[in-house]
């Protein structure tokens, strides 16, 4: 079991790093968690308000891919675990330019890889003590038809180029284990849900749009089905992986929560309708709902079987998914602020203000 002393997230200014650094306590308790965020248009240095430089916190602005800083990092602190969240997220950014999805997931990983090596397996330090968890997605499996689930041993099938991204990362951090011996385990999950997410991913965008009384666009028929999970759900998961994973092995994480699009698109419209003030029209929600031009490669189906993760970690899933729901699109209207600074980018003054010089 890892030493968990020193515990660098890497995209911890991000939907997930964000909750999981605020639940560090009780996810890797007495551990100093040093971040390393790019900040770039996804990540938020004020999804981190309230943490300082001391004793048991460091945020450190940069690239993954800076191996200079990367390297000056493992010298300076001294990291024995790494939860590796830093990518690029988003399927349709990841059609538009795929360049950025290759450089930061497959050589950051790459040169996060590379740090870790040459700072654990240098013979100085015991390699037991330590553990390199990569954070994936159950994308790299491919889509599945009406029935079936991805498990551990699903052949990888990625179809976009976010998703060969994230597989060929997977491929890196295992390649490290059998060839180096690095200690390493990988968790893949199914979609996320909850606060501080980037508002162009599903559910906040449609809860914003919502509010505002804007067209709600789904992809082709809303047919597409995806396993929700709650976020602080899979923040938990990853730890109780660190804690109890083997090295070498991969970890599926799900909610056992399918879903159509149009199901999560017609729930948003209602909460929103029971939250929030009515429509002038006095219409419900869901006549913005428009149907428009499916994106290219749209995976049919994500379903994830994480009965290894439930019996080998014993990790289950506490968030149900109707309080989950309400409690997710409560957050984002109360949280104006913060999506009115994310929106428009003004969050960089806060940098300034918190960092600014450094
Ligand atoms: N969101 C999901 O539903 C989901 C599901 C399964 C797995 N994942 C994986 O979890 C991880 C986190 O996802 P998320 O939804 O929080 O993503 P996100 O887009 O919200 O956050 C990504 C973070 O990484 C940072 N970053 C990007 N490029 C960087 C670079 N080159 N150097 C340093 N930092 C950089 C960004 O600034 C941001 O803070 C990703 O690896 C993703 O593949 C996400």
């Amino acid at each position: 079991m890892p030493g968990n002393k020193c515990v660098l997230v890497t995209g911890a200014c991000g939907f997930i790093g964000s909750n999981f650094v605020k639940m560090a306590d009780q996810l890797v308790p007495g551990a100093r968690i040093v971040c390393l965020d790019k900040l770039t248009y996804a990540g938020n240095l004020e999804n981190l308000a309230g943490f300082e430089d001391g004793d048991n916190f460091r945020f450190v602005k940069g690239d993954i891919c800076d191996d200079v800083l990367v390297n000056k990092l493992f010298g300076e602190e001294a990291i024995d675990t790494v939860i590796h969240f830093a990518a690029e997220s988003h399927v349709d950014r990841s059609i538009d330019g795929p360049a950025e999805f290759v450089r930061t997931n497959i050589m950051g990983t790459f040169n996060l890889l590379e740090a870790a090596r040459k700072s654990w397996l240098d013979g100085k330090r015991d390699p037991a003590t330590c553990c390199f968890v990569h954070v994936s997605t159950d994308e790299v499996y491919g889509s599945l038809g009406d029935t079936g689930y991805f498990t551990e041993t699903t052949p990888y099938d990625p179809r976009s180029p976010y998703s060969a991204s994230k597989a060929s990362s997977d491929h890196l951090v295992n390649a490290y284990f059998h060839t180096y011996g690095l200690p390493a385990i990988i968790t893949n999950c199914s979609n996320n849900y909850g606060p501080y997410q980037f508002p162009e991913k599903l559910i906040p965008l449609v809860t914003l749009n919502a509010l505002d009384g804007k067209d709600l666009p789904v992809y082709g028929d809303g047919m597409n089905v995806r396993d929700w999970l709650f976020v602080e759900d899979h923040c938990t998961a990853i730890s109780e992986c660190l804690k109890k994973g083997v090295n070498g092995e991969g970890y599926n994480i799900g909610g056992n929560n399918e879903r159509t699009n149009i199901e999560i698109v017609e729930k948003i419209c209602d909460l929103v309708d029971e939250l929030a003030p009515p429509l002038p029209s006095g219409e419900s929600r869901r006549s913005l709902i428009t149907f428009v031009t499916d994106r290219p490669g749209h995976d049919k189906r994500y379903a994830i079987d994480a009965t290894k993760t439930r019996t080998e970690i014993g990790w289950e899933p506490q968030m149900d998914f109707g309080p989950g729901m309400k409690l997710t699109v409560k957050w984002y209207l109360d949280n104006s602020g913060w999506v009115a600074n994310v929106r428009d980018g003004s969050y960089k003054e806060y940098y300034e203000k918190m960092y600014g010089g450094r």
